[in-house]
């Protein structure tokens, strides 16, 4: 089972509706996430009031970082097996959350939206994971951008340039990957993910934002084998 770790030093900067869609994009390709949160303080769990979610939320606003092993024992008391955990972070220094991820099975996504501030603070967050990894003996987590609001012609090797530019150095020691293709630009009026009578919907374009991001973030992880075509697809077909 796989951890995927949305992390960032930056206020706003998209992790917490990427973190919603990969868990719906996965729970559409048959698998069974559970979206854990890191409450920040004063700040209500983002997904709990919404009914009917298709997925398992766990949240938490312990400020130790200890979710992930919550997470994991809280699923094997109720028998549950997640498929894959998604760590939803407030904003924090990029060293606490290395702090923690220290298994391998930890992946750290870094949303980036577009903007030069955007750039700017993501390679902030590189440089000091890269700092860690030169100084540390242990292993550490794979570190994947996700790349949000780009237009959708930029490839792999567009992010890096525009980042090399920037001052990107590309350190043998950090396994640095783009998820590609990543999440488009959505309305930014409609990403609460609830119908009006409080019940878990995605419209048309954010369900097929999860799916592609789903996807993407699996070949990432080389379960690109594990990936069906998701049943709301045959669902679509056979209303038309
Ligand atoms: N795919 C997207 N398309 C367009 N705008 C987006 C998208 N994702 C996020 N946003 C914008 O970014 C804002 C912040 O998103 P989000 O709450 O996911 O960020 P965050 O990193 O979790 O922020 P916080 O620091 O509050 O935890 C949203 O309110 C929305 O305006
Ligand atoms: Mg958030």
């Amino acid at each position: 089972m796989s951890v995927f770790i949305f992390a960032g030093s930056k206020g706003g900067s998209a992790r917490t509706v990427s973190s919603i869609l990969l868990a719906a994009g996965l729970r559409e390709l048959g698998f069974s996430p559970v979206h854990a949160q890191l409450v920040a303080e004063g700040m209500p769990p983002s997904l709990g009031r919404i009914d009917e979610l298709p997925f398992a939320v766990s949240y938490t606003r312990s400020g130790d970082l200890k979710l992930v092993e919550a997470v994991l024992e809280a699923s094997s008391h109720c028998g549950a097996s997640h498929s894959h955990i998604i760590l939803d972070n407030p904003a924090l220094p990029i060293r606490k959350v290395l702090a923690y991820a220290t298994d391998t099975r930890m992946r750290i996504l870094l949303p980036m939206r577009d903007g030069l501030q955007e750039i700017g603070r993501v390679l902030h967050d590189v440089h000091e994971i890269q700092e860690e990894a030169s100084v540390s003996d242990g292993l550490l987590p794979k570190v994947w951008l996700l790349p949000v609001g780009w237009p959708s012609s930029l490839k792999p090797k567009d992010y890096f340039d525009i980042l090399s530019r920037r001052g990107l150095k590309r350190e043998p020691l950090l396994a640095l990957s783009i998820i590609h293709p990543g999440v488009p630009y959505l309305d930014p009026l409609d990403l609460e993910f609830r119908d009006d009578e409080n019940r878990f919907t995605l419209t048309e374009q954010q369900q097929d934002a999860a799916i592609r991001l789903a996807e993407a973030v699996l070949r990432a992880n080389g379960e690109a084998a594990s990936i069906r075509t998701p049943d709301s697809w045959f669902t679509g077909l056979k209303s038309e």
